[in-house]
């Protein structure tokens, strides 16, 4: 990992802040040696069925970033979420901030722009972000240096973001005894996974790792964070010197037995607009669903 510029001795608090309807881990990442922070994966409330969307997981971010007096500085997805719409453009009107995901939000932009027909005021170049990432891109939360390695398979955008020894994995891996998320979405591809996987495992042993998401397997209590030394002795999908072709035929197999994420739809519309809900053409929020589509 000698092109990446790891640096284990800057030690980032993390502020972990779990949502129960999505068993998502969102995080206020905040700089020891000044007021500036990162909120990364942020989560907006919604009831799909009654098309109503609110703010109370957010509002606690935005709370908790108010009561320290921090700074907010960067607003970043770690990949295009299937499960919950992200909450970025909401706090950057509360608090500032740049929204910054994988520049390769251009490919999933294509893919599913057209499998929900928008038209051209859609635009596939990722405008609607502030700051598009590529692997190796550095970039400063107050003194930190953060950088972004490039790991697709779950999506084709999906980028982990190391900030000092603190790495945001988003969808890559799950807690060792979750082991990965699925890789059978338009554009995911489980080999693809493992060699991102390997990227991670790769990082110093002691480096932390942050997930995005934990559905607490085998009725244990909900988990967040992990080591690199943990996953690779441990992981029960990669660890242990699991081979790709293991692997790959392992997250098939699997994959094929899952059903689609519940929020998938709406998720999709709203969080390749960075979080912004489309509009219709008289200008008031609207969903729509493909069907037989996906
Ligand atoms: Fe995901």
């Amino acid at each position: 990992m000698s092109s990446y510029p790891v640096n284990m001795q800057t030690r980032p608090e993390v502020q972990p802040f779990f949502d129960e309807a999505t068993n998502t881990i969102s995080y206020i990442v905040r700089d020891p040696g000044s007021d500036a922070c990162a909120v990364i994966d942020s989560v907006m409330d919604i009831d799909y069925a009654a098309g109503r969307i609110t703010s109370d997981h957010a509002d606690r971010m935005i709370a908790a970033i108010r009561e320290q007096g921090l700074r907010l500085e960067w607003i970043i997805e770690t990949h295009v979420h299937a499960d919950h719409l992200s909450a970025a453009p909401y706090i950057q009107e509360k608090l500032g901030g740049k929204i910054g995901i994988g520049a390769n939000i251009l490919t999933v932009q294509d893919t599913f722009g057209k499998i929900f027909n928008e038209g051209t005021e859609f635009q596939r170049d990722g405008s609607q972000f502030d700051a598009l990432f590529n692997d190796g891109d550095s970039y400063k939360i107050g003194g930190m240096e953060a950088f972004t390695i490039y790991t697709p398979g779950h999506t084709p955008a999906c980028m982990t973001h190391v900030i000092g020894d603190a790495a945001f994995v988003g969808d890559t891996l799950f807690m060792p005894d979750g082991g990965s998320a699925r890789a059978d979405f338009p554009g995911g591809d489980a080999g693809v996974l493992y060699d991102s996987i390997q990227k991670v495992l790769s990082l110093p042993d002691e480096m932390r790792l942050f997930m995005c998401h934990d559905y607490g397997p085998n009725d244990r209590e909900i988990r967040w964070e992990t080591t690199v030394a943990e996953q690779k002795a441990h992981n029960i999908h990669v660890g242990g010197g699991r081979t790709r072709e293991e692997f790959v035929a392992l997250r098939e197999a699997r994959d094929a037995s899952l059903d689609m994420p519940r929020l998938i739809i709406p998720s999709l519309q709203v969080n390749m607009r960075a979080g912004e809900v489309p509009k219709d053409r008289d200008g008031r929020p609207m969903l729509k669903v493909p069907v037989n589509t996906l």
